[in-house]
């Protein structure tokens, strides 16, 4: 045994491979898990990765954008022969107090997958990677899935090198304190060339499996969401010496986007709006705010709908800003439009998963990123709960080792057809 657990985990077993980093970035504050990328405990969850990779044989190497690819080649070929590959994987940063199976599930199942078709004596005609996405969740760094972005090229590498954290530290100086190269991130149209199809399994995010009483579902489309960052400036003062009359408080227009947000996402059917981020400066009882940001994360299938809610709570936000005195900057993070997945893909899996449901899904993925660039397919997982983003998240046993299978059947379609 080491830190982590055993030296070799069981093989094909998803749930050994998730109670091993069941320890890896614990928060004693909010519960749950805090993982950030290029934190410490991602650096314990890449090294569990390598070396989970490593033990079963499989090539491993982190690209400029920081992703790790685990490569099962075919005999007879090596890293340069590489294509037509099939990929799977998932992330394996978190949410502040989220849960250990977004993103961690599709990764361990992807490396139990990978000895569940060994045993099963499956010889690939093509290469097989277990990729790691960093940054899916965007909680460092404000875009949401960051690596697969950079990837396929839909985010420049000069905005995401200046990008802060919430301590002011550029991507550019975390990452390379983090041991790498931020001069080497960017798009990468070779290695996306040379994969012929992306399968990420997931843990559900909602309660579809549930109210179907299944174990594992096909992924449908991915709603489209974005993020927008507001800034309200006022004027900081006294809290006793200021008259009411007197004051630019931007914590007042804060509350009246939060209440706009809330009216206009009811105003449109299946909308989700949410602020789960203020930070107030300077942050004192006593103190009348200078300013405040915050974050808003807005849902729809449509697009427009979307578009229209910012823009509805954006006016309404500058107008309580004009009669306050306060000044007001919306700017958008990211956007990520409905995605649709490939039907070919999804018949491809239909054809070994049979009587598997497809499910939309209000929650991103990089293969919703994916998608755009080459074919791609999700896997849900039941999650009792239906709660993700939270402690609350979870997986049964029998319903991760059934992932496993679906997993694993799909890949041996794909890796062999
Ligand atoms: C990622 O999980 C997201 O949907 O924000
Ligand atoms: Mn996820
Ligand atoms: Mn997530």
């Amino acid at each position: 045994m080491n830190a982590r657990g055993p030296v070799v985990s069981a093989r094909g077993d998803a749930n050994a491979l998730l109670a091993e980093i069941a320890g890896i970035g614990t928060d004693p504050v909010r519960g749950g898990y805090t993982r950030p990328v290029f934190s410490a405990p991602e650096r314990d969850l890449r090294v569990w990765f390598i070396e989970r990779a490593v033990e079963r044989g499989l090539e491993v190497e982190t690209d400029g954008n920081g992703i790790l690819w685990a490569w099962w080649d075919p005999e007879g070929t090596d890293a340069p022969a590489r294509r037509d590959a099939i990929v799977t994987g998932s992330h394996l940063d978190s949410v502040p107090g989220g849960g250990n199976y977004d993103g961690p599930l599709g990764v361990a199942s992807a490396l139990a997958a990978v000895d569940v078709l060994r045993e099963r004596g499956i010889r690939p005609v093509r290469p097989l990677a277990v990729a790691v996405f960093p940054e899916e969740e965007g909680s460092r760094f404000g875009v949401a899935c960051l690596g697969s972005r950079l990837l396929a090229g839909v985010v420049a590498p000069d905005r995401v090198r200046a990008l802060t954290d919430d301590t002011g530290r550029t991507y550019a100086e975390v990452s390379a304190d983090a041991g790498f190269d931020p001069a080497l991130i960017g798009a990468d149209p070779d290695r996306l060339a040379a994969i012929s199809a992306f399968v990420e399994l997931h843990v559900e995010q909602g309660r579809g499996l549930v109210d179907l009483d299944r174990p594992v579902a096909l992924a449908g489309a991915i709603i489209a969401h974005g993020r927008w960052h507001v800034r309200i400036e006022g004027r900081g003062d006294h809290a006793g010496a200021t008259r009411m009359a007197d004051r630019q408080d931007p914590v007042v227009i804060a509350a009246e986007t939060i209440r706009s947000l809330r009216a206009q996402t009811l105003a449109v059917d299946d909308a989700r709006g949410t602020v789960g981020r203020i930070v107030v400066t300077p942050g004192g009882t006593n103190v009348i705010a200078s300013a405040v940001d915050l974050w808003m994360d807005v849902r729809h299938r449509s697009e427009d709908a979307v578009h229209t809610i910012v823009a509805a709570v954006t006016a309404e936000t500058q107008r309580a800003a004009a009669s306050e005195g306060c000044t007001v900057t919306v700017s958008e993070q990211s956007f990520s439009p409905t995605v649709e997945f490939a039907p070919e893909m999804r018949d491809a899996l239909q054809s070994v998963l049979l009587d598997a449901p497809v499910l939309d899904t209000g929650a991103g993925h990089d293969a919703g990123v994916l998608a755009d660039v080459i074919p791609t397919a999700m896997l849900f997982v039941r999650n009792p709960t239906g709660a993700s983003h939270t402690p609350a998240e979870t997986a049964g046993a029998d319903d991760i080792a059934a992932g496993v299978d679906a997993l694993s059947d799909v890949l041996a379609h794909l890796l062999t057809r």
